[in-house]
């Protein structure tokens, strides 16, 4: 192939059922299964790809910063451009540009949208004719949680047991449509970066927390569980497997030596403020859940927006909240769209 451009654009997911824990290290494989639901474009990351014969050297900007390709993060997630391009026999340097639209220092992850977004470039500029399941197997081995984002609606990433991972990818199990009105209200409690990250973070648990034993069962089942409450329209059931999971997942941080604590004081406020609503209201109308830093993910229908938000109210130490929807999944952009600048072999300024 003489020169292959695409754009493409993918959302974040947030986790119902946690993943924290590889089983393997180097394919990135799970203890366990995990369910999300992707977002909207509220929060979204764009990623132009250009595989060409007049680059000199592999290249990555994101948000117009070059990235360094021997930082271990950062060549993590790039590692899935080698995958793709051995599978399409190109041997093309590539540039890539990626832009978050992410709220200004919203304290965000974008691996997951970056690395989806990414995949699903590489895969339309080189050609290749994917599965959602073999672009979700290869996303995974950039970021575990991202190939969970190569799908819209709600998804669940089976654990597998093949030591190759090739059952070890995500799956629809609800689309956006039967489930509509499904929003995560994000409560932003801090802009800082996270301290630990969760490569070495999950690594630190594995071996260290002897309640994390313990966990891959009781999230193995709540995997299953979840997926029959989505099926049956049981909000009430999503949303205590929604809580009791983040907290499982924040109790085998707190137990990993030396521990790791992500909440603060802030997000125990929430924790609060979302028991003391659902109680008063005599059924859940919300669940909060973390990930791997303090912003709260608080989890409802729409009907319920307005409680919610005056349960918010009373937390002091909210800096802004975002409402994003459940989205469709990553797609590709036209060319009037990418970020690449064909005559300078750059990003457009
Ligand atoms: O972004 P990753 O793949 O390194 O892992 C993130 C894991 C959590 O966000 C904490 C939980 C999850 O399942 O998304």
């Amino acid at each position: 192939m003489e020169h292959g451009s695409a754009t493409a654009t993918a959302s974040p997911n947030i986790a119902f059922v946690k993943y924290w824990g590889k089983r393997d290290e180097e394919l990135i494989l799970p203890y366990n299964s995990s369910v999300s639901m992707t977002l909207d474009d509220s929060l979204n990351t764009v990623t132009s790809v250009l595989f060409s014969k007049e680059l000199n050297a592999d290249r990555f900007f994101i948000n117009g910063e070059e990235q360094d390709l021997s930082d271990n993060d950062i060549a993590e997630r790039f590692k899935v451009v080698g995958i793709m391009r051995r599978k399409a026999g190109s041997a093309d340097h590539v540039l890539v540009v990626s832009r978050n639209s992410f709220p200004t220092a919203s304290g965000l992850a974008s691996s997951a949208s970056g690395t989806a977004a990414l995949v699903y470039a590489c895969s339309r500029a080189l050609g290749l004719k994917l599965s959602a399941k073999e672009l979700s197997i290869i996303a995974r081995q950039g970021s575990g949680s991202s190939c969970r984002s190569i799908l819209g609606g709600i998804v669940v990433w089976k654990k597998g047991r093949n030591a190759d991972g090739s059952d070890s990818y995500a799956k629809r199990i609800a689309k956006k449509e039967q489930w509509p009105d499904l929003i995560d209200i994000i409560a932003i409690v801090s802009t800082e970066r996270k301290r630990v990250l969760s490569r070495s973070g999950m690594k630190q648990t594995v071996e260290s927390s002897s309640l994390f034993k313990a966990r891959a069962k009781f999230a193995e089942r709540n995997s299953r569980d979840f997926a029959k409450a989505v099926k049956s329209k049981d909000f009430d059931s999503m949303a205590s497997i929604i809580m009791k999971e983040s907290n499982d997942m924040h109790a085998v941080m707190l137990d990993t030596y030396p521990p790791i604590i992500y909440l603060n004081d802030v997000s125990k406020e929430i924790i609060a403020a979302i028991h003391g609503l659902n109680e008063s209201s005599g059924k859940a109308l919300a669940a909060y859940t973390f990930d791997a830093g303090p912003n709260a993910h608080i989890i409802t229908l729409k009907g319920n927006e307005e409680a919610v938000r005056n349960a918010l109210s009373r937390v002091d130490g909210i800096r802004e909240t975002i409402t994003a929807g459940i989205g469709s999944g990553p797609r590709a952009l036209s060319e009037k769209d990418s970020l690449i600048d064909m005559e300078r072999l750059m990003p457009k300024s």
